[in-house]
């Protein structure tokens, strides 16, 4: 099962794959109107959303999400561009896996694309992890760099990152569908 907020490009590169595409159980939002749950319904796939906005607090969110998910009785929680933390609570019921538009523990948050360029890197990435409690951090699957180039601005950078962004995760997930033992050792392609 997948959760979005945005755009979904990331969950359409996970729908169109052959393997992945049919095990997508469920796609869940906190954004009602999100691009993502658009494709999703395309695909044919569920769709639920669970907005803040309909929630006394976080805690409740955090249980109304968690019993949402619970009912597809997913076996991997894939985030694709879902931007909202996770409660502790959640975080330990479910396995799951997120992808960061950066080399991880460098620029997390919202706006690591961003971020990366403000600082001048050279060199940013993708980081396929492990969720644990914090923002964007959790035991790193694969990482994969990309060159930051002197002409860059926020809009072509994250163009080459989603490009090496989308087949990295994909790769990732596959082999947690299929691998016998979880996977959770860092493997760096750069
Ligand atoms: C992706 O690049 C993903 O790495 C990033 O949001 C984008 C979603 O794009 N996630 C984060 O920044 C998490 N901190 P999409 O809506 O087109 O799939």
């Amino acid at each position: 099962m997948a959760l979005a907020s945005g755009s979904g490009s990331t969950l359409q590169a996970i729908l169109d794959d052959p393997e992945l595409g049919p095990l997508v159980v469920a796609a869940g939002t906190d954004r009602p109107d999100c691009t993502a749950m658009t494709r999703a319904e395309a695909a044919g796939v569920p769709t639920f959303a669970r907005a803040l906005r309909d929630y006394p607090d976080r805690a409740a969110w955090n249980a109304g999400l968690a019993e949402a998910i619970a009912s597809y009785e997913p076996d991997l929680v894939v985030l694709a561009g879902f931007m909202r933390l996770l409660a502790p609570e959640v975080v330990r019921r479910f396995r799951i896996v997120n992808t960061h538009p950066a080399l991880s523990p460098a620029f997390p948050g919202a706006h690591a694309i961003r971020d990366a360029l403000a600082a001048g890197a050279t060199e940013t990435g993708v980081t396929v992890h492990w969720v644990d409690e914090g923002v964007d951090t959790g035991p790193i699957i694969v990482q994969q760099a990309v060159p930051v180039l002197p002409d860059d601005d926020e809009e072509s950078l994250r163009t080459r990152i989603q490009a090496a962004e989308k087949p990295l995760y994909v790769q990732a997930i596959r082999r947690l569908c299929t691998a016998a033992e979880p996977i959770n050792t860092v493997e760096n392609t750069r």
